[in-house]
């Protein structure tokens, strides 16, 4: 089988260091990938979201199978795209449709969504720049802290937390008047805050059938204890030990199963990744928000447990017999440690030459921002640059080999996060 993988990061990586361990896998492109991608397969330079030239690669290679990573070419239908056209409609998409992918495009569009089928998240209410004053109105019965984020896509920036109702208000205008998010504040959601632990949850589906994969918990802040600014992610973990049978019960029950039933009620043909981004209340799930991709870095933690071939369960994805499959999970524990530039998530400098690779002993390294230079090296090439993944028959010895190793590849102005994990442990 022919397959084409599009992204460029960390979760990209993971998902070609599986795909390439599948009989069925014979070739694999990866457009745009990263220098670890090009170990997995054959990277093509074709930016993920540049529609026309992904069509015409599919054509010319005869690809039977596109998996698309990140959610913005989704969001803009991709999906449906491939699938009207006489030329690709045969090959399979991992990745839903532009209505399908409205679940993580819209917030608002998520949130009544999730009200309609009853599934467990914030209260909230969506307003409009015409309405500051309602919004600040509605605020006003909240209590602090209090929660606003932009409807649309805002590259993991639109949500902001603010302590007390004044802030909350300056925010809120600035939000719809100073233009800080583009076209994503035309419309602002305004929510209840809960407290409480956050995790991940995965799920492949064909739309009426899924499998859930490996639970994991990412570290979103760029300071040790969880200090600083938002980051795309700084390390994960899997599985979230609090996420026991009983926990995952409740998500299934309440959040998992009305969630596609509600897909389907809503004639949306759903083939692919959902990622509940959850947050444990005194033992009860609820939805922060919805993902039509897998997250990044949890896929780093999670497909190294997955033990099913993973272009098995696309094809039956594809051909809607997903009831089929049965997952299956190395009861290890895997622990991702992300190294990033210096600066990083704000200025930081790219092209610096990445050393050490071949000192890490029993992990896996997984590329994010990196690239071939000329010279024969490998340099940075982004603010999160690559992920030291280990098993562990337990959170403290999976997280030991991370740490370790994090330190033997070297770069200038590096920096990770030495206390991933260390919540979750006794
Ligand atoms: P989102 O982009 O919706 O995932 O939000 C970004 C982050 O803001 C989440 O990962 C949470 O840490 C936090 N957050 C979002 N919504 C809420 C909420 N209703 N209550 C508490 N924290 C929230
Ligand atoms: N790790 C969170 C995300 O991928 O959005």
């Amino acid at each position: 089988m022919k397959i084409m993988l599009l992204g460029s990061g960390g979760r990209e990586h993971a998902l070609a260091w599986k795909l390439t361990q599948s009989q069925q896998c014979e070739t694999l492109y990866i457009a745009p990938g990263n220098a670890g991608t090009a170990l997995c397969g054959t990277n093509v330079p074709i930016a993920d979201n540049d529609v026309e030239a992904i069509k015409d690669f599919l054509i010319n290679n005869k690809i039977d199978m596109l998996v698309v990573g990140p959610e913005q070419p989704l969001v803009e239908g991709l999906a449906d795209i491939i699938q009207t056209c006489e030329a690709t409609k045969h090959v399979v998409v991992i990745g839903p449709n532009e209505k399908g992918a409205q679940l993580e495009g819209s917030k608002d569009f998520a949130k009544q969504f999730m009200r309609k089928y009853q599934i467990p998240t914030a209260q909230y209410a969506t307003f409009t720049k015409q309405q500051y004053d309602d919004a600040v109105a509605f605020m006003q019965t909240l209590q602090a802290p209090y929660v606003l984020k932009a409807d649309g896509l805002a590259a993991g920036k639109g949500v902001i937390i603010s302590p007390n109702l004044q802030k909350a208000k300056e925010d809120l205008h600035a939000m719809f008047f100073d233009n800080k998010f583009g076209n994503a504040t035309d419309k602002v959601l305004i929510e209840e805050f809960l407290a409480g632990i956050e995790m991940s949850v995965f799920v492949l589906t064909d739309g009426s059938s899924y499998v859930v994969l490996p639970s994991a918990k990412d570290y979103k802040r760029i300071g040790e204890g969880d200090t600083g600014l938002n980051t795309g992610g700084m390390g994960s973990v899997s599985p979230v030990p609090f996420a026991d049978d009983y926990f995952m019960q409740k998500v299934e029950q309440r959040i998992i199963r009305p969630t596609i039933a509600g897909l389907q009620k809503e004639n949306i043909d759903y083939c692919g990744f959902i990622f509940f981004g959850l947050m444990n209340v005194q033992g009860n799930p609820y939805v922060i928000e919805y993902n039509v991709r897998m997250g990044d870095p949890e896929t780093e933690s999670v497909m190294p447990r997955l033990k099913n071939d993973l272009v098995d369960l696309f094809v039956l994805c594809g051909q809607k017999r997903l009831h089929e499959a049965k997952v299956q999970i190395d009861e290890r524990f895997v622990a991702t440690i992300m190294l990033v530039s210096g600066g990083y998530p704000e200025k930081y400098e790219k092209g610096k030459e990445i050393t050490g690779f071949e000192n890490v002993k029993d992990s896996i390294i997984f590329h994010a921002g990196t690239k071939n230079a000329d010279n024969n090296t490998i340099v940075t090439n982004g603010g999160r640059v690559l992920t030291i993944t280990s098993y562990g028959k337990n959170i403290e010895e999976a997280l030991a080999i991370s740490n370790r190793n994090a330190q033997k590849v070297v770069f200038d102005k590096v920096y990770f996060r030495r206390d991933i994990g260390k919540d979750l442990m006794k």
